[in-house]
């Protein structure tokens, strides 16, 4: 039985959503249906297909009420929306049906975790009790289990805060049971990452703490995923309310903690941790583990504090990472595009040790919807000063990357990419020393662009509402540089 509030969605979005032109939405990352989008939910092979739900507003560009959308994918680039899978619209979940994950049953159903949430006061900020909840299907539609929550606030340990207890992600192990990691807090606002076991994924006990924030890295831990990676284990939060330190800048950000684990007594062990993308727009990320055994990630191409970033005209909000293949290397995690991206690329154009003096445009080096690999080496030892590439580029309008490599820095700048909001759109990241030299790979979709950084070593993502027609890409060099530079089009 489909519920008067979810029918009501599944009919707006269908209306509504099918009338935005596809131009007016990025060629291969997922935005959702209409309305509001923010975290990725359920990502998740099943029955033949990659399914990507989200947390969902659909009647207005900006949250409400938490849906989860949906939509599927053989290839994680063309996707096709299905149904709106779940409404806010039983008890446990009354006030929204909040971020969580997926799996394949024995039994062939899909079954999804979720948060549900039920608001209890409207006077103070704490005011959404918050437990975890499923709900199984064939894939398309989504039944509620009678048992919601399965598991509430009674099973943490005490202290924790009945308030910020969400976002399970679970997983099923080789022998067949279950695990979970949820994110909770003190009631004085410490993030805790909450690990549980299951025998049948619907009943649940608390195993441990599987990382605790002492009070240094922002305040609630939220979308935790934990997973074996290239012979160690990382764990995936999303603080919130950083201060800014000597690694982090402030505001909502995703870190990465990697070490070793210990699953008889659920004991994590942090050897190291790293800012996971240096960004604007990038938060809430989720993993899955495909077939042939590659780590994919996707994340929230957005931020909470940028979110005003956007133009009238769209009629979505919100948009998903290229999915990233993930690896470790020397201990820190690394990010590409994920492979099935090359089968888009049409129309190389090269060039090859070229001299960068000045201004300079070159044939063919432009576009919207590319993917675009530069390396950058001064001509001589310290013969360049900086370097500067601009994208998305007409008479008045451009977004600028600059490098300089003296600092080994490299600021992002869209700040005259059109907008006419004032929110931070510049930022600036270290990149590793690499004598000078820089291997950039952007790919720009639209509304996006992303840059993966030597090979992968670190990425930036960034949203962008620039005029489609603006598509210049120009590069100046001050003082000398050689350059080499690659492009295709992305075709779908
Ligand atoms: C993260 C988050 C989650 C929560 C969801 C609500 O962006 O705050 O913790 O489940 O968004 O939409």
């Amino acid at each position: 039985m489909i519920s008067q509030i979810l029918r009501e969605a599944r009919t707006y979005e269908k209306n509504e959503g099918d009338l935005i032109p596809e131009e007016n939405r990025p060629l291969f990352h997922l935005t959702p249906r209409i309305g509001w989008m923010n975290d990725p939910n359920g990502f998740s092979q099943h029955n033949g297909y990659y399914h990507l739900f989200y947390q969902y507003y659909p009647y207005q560009k900006k949250w409400g009420p938490m849906h989860w959308g949906h939509a599927i994918s053989k290839d994680l680039l063309n996707w096709e929306f299905l149904p709106a899978a779940l409404a806010p619209d039983t008890t446990p979940d009354s006030g929204g049906c909040f971020s969580g994950s997926a799996l394949s049953l024995d039994d062939g159903r899909h079954l999804l975790m979720y948060t549900g949430v039920v608001r209890v006061s409207d006077l103070d900020d704490e005011n959404f009790v918050q437990t975890q909840c499923l709900a199984a299907g064939d894939g398309t539609d989504y039944v509620k289990y009678q048992g919601n929550p399965v598991i509430d606030n009674s099973r943490i340990p005490e202290g924790l805060s009945r308030f910020d207890f969400r976002d399970p992600k679970m997983w099923r192990e080789s022998d067949g049971t279950y695990r979970c990691v949820i994110g909770g807090c003190t009631k004085d606002k410490k993030g805790r990452i909450l690990y549980f076991r299951s025998d049948d994924a619907f009943h649940w006990e608390f195993v441990s703490v599987l990382a605790a924030n002492d009070g240094s890295l922002g305040t609630m831990w939220e979308c935790p995923d934990f997973f074996e990676l290239d012979g160690k284990y990382v764990l995936l939060i999303s603080p919130q309310d950083v201060l800014q330190n000597e690694k982090y800048s402030c505001g909502n950000i995703v870190v990465a903690l990697i070490g070793t684990f210990d699953p008889e007594t659920g004991t994590f062990i942090k050897e190291s941790e790293q800012l996971v993308d240096s960004g604007i727009d990038f938060y809430a990320t989720q993993t899955l583990l495909t077939e042939d055994g590659r780590r994919i990630m996707t994340a929230w191409m957005q931020n909470w504090d940028s979110i005003v970033y956007t133009v009238r005209s769209i009629r979505w909000f919100g948009q998903m990472i290229v999915p990233r293949e993930l690896s470790l290397k020397n201990g820190r995690l690394y990010q590409e595009p994920i492979r099935e991206l090359n089968a888009m690329q049409r129309n190389r154009i090269a060039y090859e040790n070229v001299k960068a003096e000045g201004y300079q445009t070159f044939d063919g080096i432009n576009g919207r919807t590319i993917d675009l690999t530069v390396r950058i080496r001064p001509e001589s030892e310290g013969s360049l000063r900086k370097f500067e590439i601009r994208f998305a580029e007409d008479e008045t309008q451009y977004t600028s990357l600059i490098f300089r490599p003296s600092e080994n820095s490299l600021e992002f700048d869209r700040s005259n990419s059109g907008t006419r909001r004032a929110v931070d759109h510049n930022k600036k990241a270290k990149v590793s020393d690499n004598g000078g030299e820089l291997k950039l790979r952007c790919i720009l979709d639209r509304f996006s662009c992303e840059f993966f950084i030597n090979d992968g070593e670190q990425t930036m993502s960034y949203s962008l509402f620039t005029d489609h027609y603006s598509e210049g890409i120009s590069f100046t060099a001050s003082g000398s540089a050689v350059l080499d530079i690659e492009k295709y089009d992305l075709v779908k």
